[in-house]
């Protein structure tokens, strides 16, 4: 029987994926100072996408210059980006892969002299794993429509350059997730309160993506949970997954949420975090995306099998040897795996 991993995977607007590898949306730095693609953008995606996998997902990049966490970060913000996603879009086609882009803004997760105006939903300092933040402004009605506005423009503008989908960042504690996350959107007005009205936004940019960009597919990357006292739980993430899907996403990519996608403390293993994808794959219609320290060509059959995932991404692995996942290649991960085994690990909570 063939290998799971290397089954094609056929999207509902007919994309096909030739396997179920996904190097997952991983920023590399080396855009200009004006979030331009460069020479070395272009030389560190033809490197990853010599992994052969169904599906490259380009970095986070900021629809604004106000949405830029990092200096250096990619950016999809003005019309002068459009050439350099176009040759970004074109190369990673060139090899044979699905390719889609990024997109986020930061909101309060950034510093003042990185993004000029740091901005949230509620004026709340975002909690992070690894640093502390300042705390921002609270967003008014006009930012609201700014931000829809440059999130709706900056999927156009993908889509202009070729890329075949676009993934709204909603994880790891980023702008989106701060508007469906209790701990950081505490509004009274219809974007706050209930779980409905925190994903308003989310729904209203992927509903202006779809009519401005019809042929461009959307996925979304949500936390499985927010991993925090009172912040969203496995039960609200399933709950805003089926609202996704209505809204017409083609896929869900399931990371982790406010704190960041770092390895939590009390989480060990290979697949550390697949235990969100699990909650998930199978249940909503449309396929998984599982994440989380995935190392070895078994941990990726067994998840695969047990359904804990459909299309498994794998980040620093493949940085690290990006060809490591390809067909016909040995892995050490294959045969003498590190960590602990696959199903304790997936349940380590
Ligand atoms: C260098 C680096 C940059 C990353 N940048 C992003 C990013 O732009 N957007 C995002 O959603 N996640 C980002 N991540 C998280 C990865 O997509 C992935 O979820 C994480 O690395 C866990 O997978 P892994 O254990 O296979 O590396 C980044 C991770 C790394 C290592």
């Amino acid at each position: 029987m063939s290998k799971l991993r290397f089954r094609p995977l056929a999207l509902a607007n007919g994309l096909i994926l030739n396997n179920r590898l996904v190097v997952p949306p991983m920023a590399s730095q080396t855009a200009d100072s004006s979030g331009r693609v460069t020479e070395q953008t272009l030389a560190h995606y033809r490197q990853l996408a010599r992994s052969g996998a169904g599906l490259v997902m380009v970095e986070y990049s900021h629809v604004a210059l106000t949405g830029r966490s990092e200096p250096n970060q990619l950016g999809a913000h003005d019309e002068a980006c459009v050439p350099g996603l176009t040759l970004l879009a074109s190369e990673l086609h060139r090899a044979g892969v699905v390719t889609g882009l990024q997109l986020t803004h930061c909101g309060g997760k950034a510093s003042q002299d990185v993004c000029g105006d740091l901005m949230g939903p509620s004026g709340i300092t975002v909690p992070a794993y690894d640093r502390t933040l300042e705390a921002p402004r609270a967003m008014t009605s006009d930012d609201i429509r700014t931000w829809h506005r440059d999130f709706v423009a900056a999927a156009v503008r993908a889509d202009q350059a070729g890329f075949d989908l676009v993934e709204i960042h909603c994880a790891h504690g980023y702008g989106i997730n701060q508007w469906l996350s209790p701990l950081t959107n505490q509004r009274s007005d219809r974007y706050g309160g209930s779980l409905r009205n925190r994903a308003r936004l989310l729904l209203e940019i992927i509903e202006g993506i779809r009519v401005a960009a019809p042929r461009l597919g959307v996925i979304v990357r949500i936390p499985g949970q927010d991993g925090y006292p009172e912040g969203l739980s496995q039960d609200d993430m399933r709950t805003v997954a089926g609202w996704l899907v209505e809204a017409g996403v083609l896929l869900l990519d399931i990371s982790s949420g406010i704190g960041g996608w770092n390895r939590p403390k009390a989480r060990r293993g290979e697949g550390y975090l697949v235990a969100e994808s699990r909650a998930l794959c199978g249940q909503l219609g449309v396929p998984v995306i599982g994440v989380g320290g995935i190392e070895s060509a078994d941990y990726m059959e067994t998840a695969l099998a047990e359904r804990w995932l459909d299309l498994a991404a794998v980040g620093r692995a493949i940085l690290k040897d990006p060809v490591a996942f390809r067909e016909g290649q040995m892995q050490p991960g294959n045969t003498a795996p590190t960590t602990a085994a696959p199903a304790e690990a997936a349940l380590a909570l």
